[in-house]
């Protein structure tokens, strides 16, 4: 790699080699490491050959069972293929330490898995001096405990970038943190934080069973492979907790009101049994279907906080006036009701899935840190 540097006197170099040489060899401004390389990990790998990431340099990245730190193989197009059957053993260590040996002055990690333990090591990154970004909710919006040691570990300076963990990277958290800077404070929250669970209502018009539009949905991979993920409505509570936390609420997992959709004894199910057994889903929602249509509304899968702090999640009836009653296709909302927009609430809508724009969150958190 050093080839040039080793055999070229500085002095006999063009300005021009030497520039480049430079360029080549120097300690990268930002060093990376990623962890998961599924459906984001894999679309950010794409972005970061991508003038855009000029600035990055990739030093580590991992699955759950191999990880690489070897230049030439992360330089692969080919690497999210590789590491299925190339590549050391996993070992947190072996990628900070190749954070370090980048000189870089800024070393970040950026999380693109699900990992409860992963999100659980975010704090110590931080107060080692890491920067961490992710897509991982399980830290933030996971118990209590967890997000005040990564309050505690982000006063030691490490930055933590968590933009795509809410909608997919739409302009929530950041728009929230500047008001708040700007003294003002959000007083009630209400949206539609789910993209599987808004194209599933926004089609739901009774004509055909929702086990025939759950199927299609994730057969299109709006869906987890289990739906039972996004039906339970957790992912939308752990969403409606970071919010809720970044606007100065404090609240456990506990205060979330989640009223999922998969009936009691389609819970403890394996994933096949389950998918065999999707019309038992299929009346009770149609009777609530009917029911609202008969008042003039439709179902939404909603996520509220009300001024007192109280968190719920499940389906409601909204009238066909409400800003939710008018969303589309897989399309996030969150209407916030602040102290100064607080006639009309202030609405951020738009696609709030897909790893497009959730891998472009990621590398928008990381530059940001540049
Ligand atoms: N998909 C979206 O549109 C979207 C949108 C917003 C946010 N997110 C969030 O983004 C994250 C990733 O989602 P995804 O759809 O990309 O999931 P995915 O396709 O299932 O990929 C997860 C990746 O994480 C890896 N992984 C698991 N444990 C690991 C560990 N201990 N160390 C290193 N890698 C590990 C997996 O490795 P193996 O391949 O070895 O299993 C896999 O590569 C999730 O937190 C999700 O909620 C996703």
């Amino acid at each position: 790699m050093s080839a040039v540097l080793d055999t070229v006197p500085v002095g006999a170099a063009s300005a021009a080699t030497v520039s480049r040489t430079f360029a080549a060899e120097a300690a990268p401004t930002i060093a990376v490491v990623l962890l998961g390389t599924g459906v984001v990990g894999g679309a950010l790998l794409k972005l970061f050959n991508t003038p855009a990431a000029a600035s990055l340099r990739l030093v580590g990245a991992a699955n759950s069972r191999r990880q690489q730190t070897d230049p030439t193989n992360l330089a692969s197009r080919s690497l999210r293929e590789q590491l299925n059957h190339q590549g050391d053993a996993r070992d947190n260590a072996g990628l900070l330490a190749a954070l370090d040996a980048s000189g870089a002055a800024i070393r970040v990690i950026v999380d693109a898995t699900a990992s409860a333990p992963l999100a659980s090591r975010h704090a110590e990154w931080l107060a080692r001096g890491y920067h961490v970004v992710t897509a991982n909710k399980a830290l933030a919006g996971g118990e209590l405990p967890g997000w005040r040691a990564l309050q505690a570990a982000l006063a030691s300076g490490g930055r933590y970038g968590d933009s795509a963990t809410v909608g997919a990277g739409l302009p929530v958290l950041s728009t929230l943190r500047r008001l708040r800077t700007c003294g003002d404070s959000l007083l009630t929250l209400e949206g539609v934080f789910s993209g599987s669970l808004s194209w599933l209502f926004n089609q739901y018009d009774g004509s055909r069973p929702f086990s025939v539009l759950l199927r299609e949905a994730r057969q299109l991979g709006y869906t987890e492979p289990d739906p039972r993920s996004d039906l339970s409505g957790e992912d939308v509570a752990r969403k409606l907790l970071i919010i809720a936390r970044n606007a100065g609420f404090s609240l456990g997992t506990d205060e979330v009101d989640v009223q999922g959709l998969v009936p009691e004894p389609l819970r403890a199910l394996d994933a096949e049994s389950f998918l065999a057994r999707l019309e038992e889903l299929d009346a009770p929602l149609a009777k609530l279907h009917a029911e609202a249509k008969s008042r003039g509304c439709v179902l939404r899968f909603l996520a509220r906080l009300n001024q007192r702090g109280r968190a719920r999640v499940g389906l409601v009836e909204v009238p066909l006036t409400h800003p939710a009653a008018r969303l589309y296709g897989t399309d996030n909302q969150f209407a916030l009701t602040t102290t100064r927009y607080n006639t009309q609430p202030l609405v951020i809508q738009g696609p709030g899935a897909g790893p497009e724009v959730t891998a472009q969150a990621l590398l928008g958190d990381v530059l940001a840190l540049g």
